[in-house]
């Protein structure tokens, strides 16, 4: 067998272009532009180039990009303030601060000092619980990004076997939920999970979000399941000259590819899902505030 390519590009460009025409329409029937304002303190680089993309994405499908720069010794008291007037600023629907924060800083503290209904990452203790006990919350973008693609390939995700690799509480954790409110029966595996490769042989859908490289061999893939690998590592790939690098995902593709129904590939799979969803996060955040209809298809 050989599986399937679910195209990531091509699926988020498509959630872009949703969420643009639902933009157009709410400028023209109401006068509102959707605000997402993205917070970065420090400069690590990595996080810059996420920061210019998001602000570039926001703007291409009309909404409003409202970026903050601070000082790598912020402090919390002047972070927690700028949150407070992002939480106040009716042109602000959404509001990420971007991770990591720098050491002096608390995330979680910060995190929960963003108004719920404006955490477009999900990461509020309040939507964690929301999301947990199946009620309406603002999700993760990386897991609703997952879900979409699943949902777009099977349908129906009723009693297929799902097994999420990570417990993360960005990925691994969420994606549990979400998968087990489209009646998955689910596993976490992790680290310490006895006999790895049995439990997945025995999942129709595989998660992998571990952070580790090509981890998941082909031959741990039950014949026909659903790849969604998450990762994003970069490798040395000294094929291509002497110091360059190359990305690659949790698992291993090529062998995978040989026997799963269904792969995301890396790049290109999950990863420009991540902020579309965020873009349907803000438009959804949104339409909650003013009390519109949810836009259709872009939620959990
Ligand atoms: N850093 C890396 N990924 C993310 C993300 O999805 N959200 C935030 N806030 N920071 C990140």
């Amino acid at each position: 067998m050989t599986a399937e390519i679910i195209d990531g590009k091509a699926f988020a460009a498509e959630v872009r272009g949703k969420v643009a025409e639902q933009v157009a329409g709410l400028k023209a029937a109401h006068g509102v532009t959707p605000g997402l304002a993205v917070v970065l303190v420090g400069e690590d680089p990595a996080s810059q180039v996420y920061v210019r993309s998001k602000g570039k994405m926001t703007v291409e499908v009309g909404m409003a990009s409202f970026e903050h720069r601070l000082d790598a010794d912020t402090s919390e008291a002047d972070l927690l303030a700028l949150i407070a007037r992002l939480n106040a600023d009716p042109e602000v629907h959404g509001i990420l601060v971007q991770l990591p924060l720098p050491g002096h800083l608390n995330e979680d503290l910060v995190i929960n000092a963003i108004d719920p209904a404006k955490d477009v990452d999900g990461f509020h203790i309040s939507n964690v619980g929301l999301l947990g006990t199946g009620q309406k919350s603002m999700v993760p973008c990386t897991p609703l990004g997952c879900l979409m693609m699943l949902r777009a390939h099977h349908g129906s995700l009723s009693g297929l076997d799902a097994v999420v690799i990570g417990r993360s509480n960005i990925v691994g954790k969420p994606m549990a939920q979400l998968l087990l409110g489209d009646s998955c029966t689910v596993t976490i595996a992790h680290s310490r999970t006895k006999d790895l490769p049995e439990v997945v042989r025995r999942a129709d859908i595989v998660v992998a979000a571990v952070g580790r490289p090509e981890m998941v061999p082909g031959d741990w893939i039950k014949p026909g399941a659903t790849v969604i690998d998450v990762g994003i590592n970069r490798i040395p790939a000294p094929e291509k000259g002497a110091g360059k690098t190359r990305l690659v995902g949790d698992v291993a593709f090529d062998s995978a590819a040989a026997v799963a129904g269904a792969i995301t590939p890396v790049p290109g799979g999950v990863g420009p899902m991540t902020i579309a969803c965020l873009l349907a996060n803000t438009l959804t955040a949104c339409c909650r505030a003013n009390g519109w209809p949810e836009p259709e298809g872009l939620t959990a």
